[in-house]
């Protein structure tokens, strides 16, 4: 397959773009991977010219990616598929400008990514169209978050939509561009093993944990009105959720799949009233130490409220009813400021039957996401010698020494590619990000009471000590 296309990048001064987008395009052209007809259009308000633009991005890449990986002729023949457009975006005349800008060439795909703030998504796509170009070969890439609450996200899909029919429309959630979480689908759904125990007869319960050691670092302004529910869990930690859960699609394409993440989520059971206050817990980090380093209280970082009340950890007993889960607790967690970067799932298996010796734990599968990759299931062996004492084991499949001749994909890489390629078999449908948030509208609207004021936890530990309570009161532990 051979794609030529204009790959516009709004929000090209941010963040986003210099510190994941434009690495990743730069790995995938090193690697051949990229179609000899992208260009890439980076769209800013900055008035820069061409010249300082190539500047900045080099600046940022060659930071972001490894030493070995960056070379001087292969960043300059990638630099001729970049270019840099000053325009406010917000201006519908500006769009009139980019139009005579861009020409026109037949059969040429446009992607346009809105790596900018989601109330620009609205007007953006407004106005592409007001300029004629949104037609049939425009596609368009939304970062999370979509939207605030329910409400919002309906109206930017409603707006979007009338723009762009769903299938040209990229939700992006970059934890599905993973190679690991794909591969928990490879796992489950690859392996004839795994279906006849993965249910609620033999598991017991699972954990899902997102831990960062890194606090909001400059992101202080969009974190303080978001908070950890809204910037991780709503999306990522469900996303998760539902590769653990869901039925195993007819066939691996967009639909099907996500058809069958999207009855997880339908299925989540509502935590209203009381329950706020017995399934969730959030958290707000105070000062501390990282890696033997003091580091301040989330509410003196920069652009945060000296009083803020955003969580910067939560933790949730969700639970999905229906025929296979019905009974087993799913329990998240995610956090800034804790004491390892990690994220995993853990199948906790129920014990077996009937005890012949003396100690047995219950067998876990433990599907590490970061940072190594890998799958390792815990089981109980002999110790050799005399008697019959147990102990715990792992029997354990490290996925980057497996597959070591292989660089690992960054997750953009991976999207990025899919988009030009027209997959969306990895983005989010509208109705998923919607079921998503229904089953979240709730949990933020109990907070707002006398539950406002996060619990604190120490920088540097694993969060607050309700969130082991929680599991405590169930005779559990955090793994
Ligand atoms: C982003 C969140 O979506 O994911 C960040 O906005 C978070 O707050 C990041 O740090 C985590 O991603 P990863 O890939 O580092 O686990």
């Amino acid at each position: 397959m051979s794609v030529s296309c204009d790959m516009l990048v709004f929000g090209g001064t941010g963040d986003l773009t210099l510190h994941k987008l434009i690495p990743a395009l730069y790995h995938l052209h090193r690697e051949k991977r990229l179609h000899k007809g992208v260009r890439i259009l980076a769209l800013a308000r900055q008035s820069l010219d061409r010249a300082a633009y190539l500047a900045l991005a080099e600046r940022h890449c060659r930071a972001q990616i490894a030493r070995s990986d960056f070379n001087p002729e292969m960043w300059a023949s990638f630099a001729d598929r970049l270019d840099y457009f000053s325009m406010d975006a917000s201006q519908r005349g500006e769009f009139v400008r980019l139009a005579h800008y861009l020409g026109h060439v037949e059969g040429r795909v446009r992607v346009y990514y809105l790596a900018t703030a989601p109330r620009l998504f609205e007007a953006i796509a407004a106005n592409l169209e007001a300029a004629g170009l949104a037609g049939e070969q425009a596609r368009i890439v939304l970062e999370k978050p979509i939207g605030h609450d329910l409400a919002s996200a309906l109206e930017i899909n409603r707006s979007i939509g009338r723009v762009f029919a769903e299938p040209r429309i990229y939700r992006i959630d970059h934890y599905l561009g993973k190679e690991t979480v794909q591969n928990l689908m490879a796992l489950r759904f690859a392996n004839s093993m795994f279906e006849p125990i993965w249910r609620s007869a033999n598991i017991d319960h699972v954990q899902i944990t997102v831990a960062e050691t890194l606090g909001v670092e400059d992101r202080g302004g969009y974190y303080d009105n978001a908070g950890a529910m809204r910037d991780m869990m709503q999306n990522h930690m469900l996303q998760l959720l539902c590769l653990v859960a869901m039925e195993a699609p007819v066939r691996f394409d967009a639909e099907s799949v996500r058809n069958e993440k999207v009855k997880v989520l339908e299925a989540l059971k509502p935590i209203t009233g009381l329950d706020v206050q017995d399934k969730t817990v959030r958290g707000q980090y105070i000062a501390g130490q990282i890696g033997g380093h003091d580091v301040p209280a989330y509410y003196f970082e920069r652009h945060v409220d000296n009083d803020s009340a955003t969580e910067t950890f939560v933790a949730v007993h969700a639970e999905i009813d229906n025929w296979r889960w019905a009974g087993v607790p799913f329990y998240l967690r995610t956090g800034k400021r804790m004491a390892k970067k990690y994220s995993e799932i853990v199948i906790h298996f129920k014990p077996v039957p009937h005890m012949l010796f003396q100690s047995s734990l219950a067998n876990r599968l433990v599907i590490r996401l970061q940072p190594e990759e890998s799958i390792s299931m815990q089981l109980m062996a002999k110790t050799p010698g005399k008697g019959m004492s147990l102990e715990q084991v792992e029997l354990d499949l490290n996925l980057a020494h497996a597959f070591r001749q292989t660089r690992r994909w960054d997750a953009y890489e991976r999207l990025l590619l899919d988009v030009i390629e027209g997959d969306s078999t990895l983005f989010m449908r509208h109705d998923e990000v919607e079921a998503a948030w229904r089953w979240v509208d709730p949990i933020l609207k109990g907070w707002q009471g006398y539950y406002r004021r996060p619990r604190p936890y120490p920088a540097g530990t694993s969060g607050p000590d309700q969130a082991r309570h929680m599991l405590e009161r169930h005779g559990r532990r955090w793994s």
